[in-house]
């Protein structure tokens, strides 16, 4: 079966690619910009508990869901219970793939071009003019279109080259390169002159924050969409690992470079961003990453550099992620429909493309994309809000109600102990039936509410 399908070589490289899944523009973008409007360390500690407690469970479950049944996200609850409609979760989950890389893949190709930009200095140290510049950039439909084209054919060769010698090998290129970058930067930025300001806002806890349902909502939802959980992606890489991998083991590390990837951005953006004057860490969306930091890599020693270095990372890491999210509706079309790998990956990599082109035109180029009529929010916001903070959660949830009471902890535990006891077996039962489900019911409610009121 594992040979027809495609499997991972190595460990090292299951939990680079799991790892590269994990990490992308969440961690580098959207984490600072969550602590940003979260207000700072107090955010970072409720997120880290919601890693540890929540979403590790769960990344556990997910693999232990996709190893035991060796299929993709659909196949995998057929075959665990046959006959019920708990297929849906696995389809609402390949749904989500193309949903969210249809958006994924938009801002991913302004990395592109923004590696161009820091090169050749078109970005100016003048804060105005850098947003102007951003603005311009993104409401230019010929070259939106174009990149989110190349994003998507990166994403779709790599897929073509199969588990192995396409995923694998890809993000064991990426990831060491990524993570070098990543330790360096770190280093420049903390040692810029005014870093101290930014340290203390993001390390000094405001500990009235930390019991804010609305702090806690946010840090949930960025630690589930960071984790790549909630629609069967660790299910579909899961399923290209051997019996002999302790899955609870490999689901650690990869939490764990995650957590840290998103830390050290965090360690990068503020102390650079409190370096600049007038800087309000609470700029949301993408001013942080396009307009505030280019502003910086203008003006600081070595600038041309350090802004070409890291919107290379950013690429990389977003790179890593829209191959996962792309594997996910292919694993499917193969394993459930028997299709081939190459008729999936074009047929998929066309609907993706065209279901991108809206999101691609909706920052300026098309004034009806950019703000939908009687949604009030461009087509790109919508979609993230429909696939993040929708149906990720509600995958998830799904899924730990699957786990721990349909499929139940004692049959999922007998999977995770083929590669040796696991160990906290009992704290994951436990947290898995009604720790998982009931936290994450609360998000789904409380995100519907906001939205409503
Ligand atoms: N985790 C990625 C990030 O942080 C995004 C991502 C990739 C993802 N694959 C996923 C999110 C699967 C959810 C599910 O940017």
């Amino acid at each position: 079966m594992a040979g027809a399908r495609g499997s991972f070589g190595t460990r090292f490289g299951f939990i680079l690619a799991a790892a590269g899944s994990a990490v992308g523009l969440g961690n580098i973008w959207g984490f600072p910009t969550k602590v940003g409007q979260g207000g700072g360390a107090a955010f970072v500690l409720v997120y880290l508990v919601c890693v540890f407690l929540i979403c590790a469970p769960i990344m556990i479950a997910e693999l232990a869901v996709g190893r035991r049944t060796g299929k993709d996200p659909v196949g995998a609850f057929n075959v665990l219970r046959p006959g019920t409609s708990w297929w849906l979760t696995g389809a609402l989950g390949v749904l989500a793939g193309v949903g969210i890389l249809s958006f994924y893949s938009v801002i991913a190709g302004w990395t592109i071009a923004y590696i161009y930009y820091a090169a050749t200095g078109a970005v100016t140290g003048d804060s105005a003019a850098t947003g102007d510049f951003f603005g311009q950039f993104v409401g230019n439909a010929p070259l939106s279109v174009g990149l989110t084209a190349l994003v998507l054919g990166v994403t779709a060769a790599t897929l073509l080259g199969g588990v192995k010698g396409g995923i694998e090998r890809m993000t064991k290129t990426l990831m060491p390169m990524l993570l070098i970058i990543l330790g360096l930067l770190a280093i420049r930025a903390v040692t810029l002159p005014g870093a101290e300001a930014g340290l203390a806002y993001y390390l000094n806890p405001d500990f009235s924050k930390v019991f804010d349902i609305r702090v806690f909502n946010t840090a949930l939802g960025q630690a589930f969409f960071s984790l790549s959980l909630g629609m069967g992606a660790m299910i579909t890489y899961g399923s290209y690992l051997s019996k002999g991998e302790n899955l609870a083991k490999s689901a650690m590390w990869v939490v764990v470079i995650d957590t840290a990837v998103a830390l050290t951005a965090g360690l990068i953006i503020f102390p650079a961003g409190f370096s600049l004057a007038g800087f309000d860490p609470n700029s949301s969306g993408p001013g942080l990453i396009f307009v505030v930091l280019p502003q910086l890599f203008a003006t600081m020693p070595g600038g041309t550099l350090v802004g070409v270095a890291f919107f290379v990372m950013l690429l990389f890491a977003a790179i890593t992620s829209t191959i996962s999210l792309l594997e996910v509706p292919t694993s499917h079309l193969i394993d459930s429909r028997g299709w081939e790998r190459k008729k999936a990956v074009y047929v998929l990599t066309a609907i993706t493309f065209t279901l991108a082109l809206p999101s691609a035109l909706g920052n300026g180029a098309s004034a009806f994309f950019s703000s939908l009529p009687g949604v009030g929010m461009g087509f790109l916001d919508l979609m993230a809000i429909i696939w993040n903070d929708f149906a990720l959660p509600v995958g998830g949830f799904l899924l730990s109600i699957f786990v721990g009471h349909v499929w139940r902890v004692d049959k999922a535990l007998e999977e995770l102990n083929t590669g040796g006891a696991m160990p906290g077996a009992a704290l994951w039962g436990f947290l898995i039936r009604w720790v998982c489900p009931a936290a994450i019911f609360m998000i789904i409610v409380f995100t519907a509410l906001d939205l409503l009121g």
